[in-house]
């Protein structure tokens, strides 16, 4: 990545208020986490989603999607946060007094676990249960489940916590997510295809509200020609030469 883009980056950070950082699945690529459509690897072109990931899936078939979640997230549970995370992690602490806001479309956990401390799972986490019904049930999801079961409260099924294809993502959360990108002052735009409504929408709501909008991908996107900066870079190598950056190293 040029210097000269870096050090434009670093000198918006150092004046911004409000800074977001909004993540997909190529954060985790690193971690060894499959992404969903890059290539042979991408997890979308080895099994069918609908299948898989989707509500009329689980609700046909259960089992089918409570196992290949499980699978993942063992996955998930075996590896850990790479040095994006952890860079995204430093530099909230280096932005100390500056408002830092992670939104993430990733479940995987890993922003927390690198230490960032505001995370907006707008697709959920793979890391809780809960009813269907929203009755109030909610548990972790540790290995013991290994099959899916009825909700102790209600009686319906106990599922994920994660948003499923073809359902509302939770009002709240996005709403928050909606909130902190219309007041953000640099939007980052880290290792996302920009494929799935209505997360997709952020980063261009952020950008017409007045934010620098910065996206970190190897490959071009369809974001790409309305961001203030294109770094075709990987997420490690970026945010770690933004905190060094920052860090006046
Ligand atoms: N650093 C940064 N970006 C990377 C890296 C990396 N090391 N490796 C891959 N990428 C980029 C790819 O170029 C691609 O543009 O990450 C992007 C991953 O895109 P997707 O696989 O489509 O993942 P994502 O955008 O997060 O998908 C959005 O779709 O399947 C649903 O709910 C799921 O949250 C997911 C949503």
């Amino acid at each position: 990545m040029r210097a000269m883009n870096l050090e434009s980056i670093a000198a918006i950070v150092r004046e911004a208020r409000d800074i977001v950082v909004f993540s997909g699945a190529g954060l985790s690529a690193d971690s060894g986490i499959p992404t969903f459509r890059d290539g042979a690897t991408g997890l979308w072109n080895n099994v069918n989603p609908d299948e898989v990931a989707s509500i009329e899936g689980f609700l046909r078939n259960p089992p089918r999607v409570w196992n290949w979640l499980l699978q993942l997230k063992a996955l998930i549970d075996d590896r850990r946060p790479n040095a994006g995370h952890l860079a995204i992690a430093r530099l909230e602490q280096i932005c100390a007094g500056q408002r830092l806001t992670v939104i993430t479309q990733n479940i995987d956990g890993y922003h927390a676990r690198a230490g960032n401390a505001e995370v907006l799972e707008v697709h959920g986490t793979i890391h809780r249960l809960r009813c269907h019904r929203y009755c109030g049930f909610v548990a972790n999801w540790d290995q013991g489940s290994s099959n899916p079961f009825a909700c102790p409260a209600c009686g319906s099924p106990v599922r994920p916590d994660l948003v499923l294809f073809g359902e509302m993502l939770d009002d709240e959360v996005f709403s928050a997510a909606e909130t902190r990108s219309m007041n953000a002052d640099i939007f980052f735009c880290v290792g996302t295809s920009f494929t799935v409504q209505p997360a997709a929408r952020l980063p261009v709501w952020a950008k017409y509200a007045g934010a620098a909008l910065v996206e970190i991908n190897p490959h071009p996107t369809s974001l790409t020609e309305v961001a203030d900066y294109s770094v075709r870079s990987g997420a490690s190598e970026f945010f770690s030469a933004l905190c060094a950056r920052l860090e006046g190293k």
